[in-house]
């Protein structure tokens, strides 16, 4: 019987916005205080794209080292897949975008919209296509403008995103690689965080814009309770097949959305807090980009080493979650 292919990530790139926006920042803008934003989230600063830096700007270079990393040139590439809430623009899709920037060949190139899980979900996508045998390496991105759709009068959402862009190269591999994915949705709490307008539900009209629902509508305290319960029950889904325990994951590097959120989800799995990742500190929560942004940075300060067993945990918006388990 033939084995089944291994596939890992055998490149990683981040790129974040030079603009730092701190809490001390936010305290000129709204009725804020950096204690408040430090101890409810974890959050001490953000960055911020520059007004003529889109999604697929960031994108892009965030590949473009991902493919340094890789030792691969971009007509290598045979998949594109960009995760976003925040495309340049609804179509055409950000990853065509990327494509031509990158001068990749007339590859498939497509966006998903799963918010926060998107780098995960295209994580298994990708190990689908490349499992398969039908392609060999696919670029995975995820990448957000939040400020772009941020309220920055609204202080309950305002003082939590920022921007960013985070990629990976996958690609046949003859060790290790994914070991198992885990991947779920519950649309029936989708109003607990949406962008209400603009879409076909509600066109944009000027009341559409004076009414600010163009903006990120978020119920933080309701979607707080979700993630816990789902971060954790994805990490337990995810390495039930494979037989692992909590103790046998060298580390886990979960979506950055609140420092409290992902201690509880530590509690709840029994892991020591050296073993949950966190960088939230320094980007605040960077949707789609912050489990990519947050893995590369895990292995550029040596965090993650050859053999070892990592967890990536998502949780968002529709609401959507899933979860990895890569051996490294
Ligand atoms: O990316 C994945 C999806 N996102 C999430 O999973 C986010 C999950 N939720 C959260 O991270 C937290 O719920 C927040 C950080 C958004 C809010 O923290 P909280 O502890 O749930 O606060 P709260 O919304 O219950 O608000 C508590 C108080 C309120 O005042 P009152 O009504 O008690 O007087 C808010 O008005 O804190 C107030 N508040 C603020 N005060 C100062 C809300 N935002 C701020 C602020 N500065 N920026």
């Amino acid at each position: 019987m033939c084995e089944e292919k291994k596939v890992g990530i055998i490149g990683l790139g981040a790129y974040l916005p030079e603009k730092v926006l701190t809490n001390k920042d936010l305290e000129k803008m709204v009725d804020t205080t950096d204690e408040w934003i430090t101890t409810r989230t974890g959050i001490k600063e953000r960055r911020i794209a520059k007004p003529d830096e889109a999604t697929s700007d960031m994108a892009t270079e965030a590949a473009k080292r991902a493919l340094k990393a890789a030792c691969l040139k971009p007509t290598d590439i045979d998949l594109i897949i960009v995760a976003t809430i925040t495309p340049d623009m609804f179509f055409p899709a950000t990853a065509c975008l990327v494509q031509e920037k990158l001068k990749a060949r007339t590859v498939a190139s497509f966006d998903i919209s799963v918010a926060c899980s998107g780098f995960i979900y295209g994580l298994a996508i990708a190990d689908q296509f490349i499992k398969s045998g039908a392609y060999k390496y696919a670029l995975v991105i995820g990448a957000e403008k939040l400020s772009s759709i941020t309220d920055w009068s609204d202080r309950s959402t305002c003082v939590l995103f920022g921007d960013g862009a985070g990629a990976a190269v996958l690609a046949p591999v003859e060790k290790g690689g994914i070991l198992s994915v885990y991947l779920g949705a519950n649309g029936s709490e989708g109003d607990l965080l949406k962008l209400p307008a603009g879409g076909s539900r509600i066109p944009p009209t000027k009341k559409t814009i004076d009414d600010r629902l163009h903006f990120v509508k978020m119920n933080g305290s309701e979607l707080f309770k979700h993630a816990v319960k789902i971060m954790a029950d994805a990490a337990l889904e995810v390495t039930r097949p494979l037989g692992l325990k909590a103790e046998d994951i060298n580390l886990v590097i979960p979506h950055q959305a609140n420092i409290r959120i992902l201690e509880a989800v530590g509690r709840r799995m029994g892991l020591s807090k050296d073993k949950i990742y966190l960088n939230i500190d320094r980007y605040g929560n960077m949707s789609a980009a912050s489990s990519a942004v947050a893995l590369v940075d895990a292995v550029k300060e040596g965090r993650i080493k050859k053999g070892d067993k990592i967890l990536l945990d998502a949780f968002g918006a529709g609401l959507t979650w899933g979860a990895i388990v890569i051996e490294w």
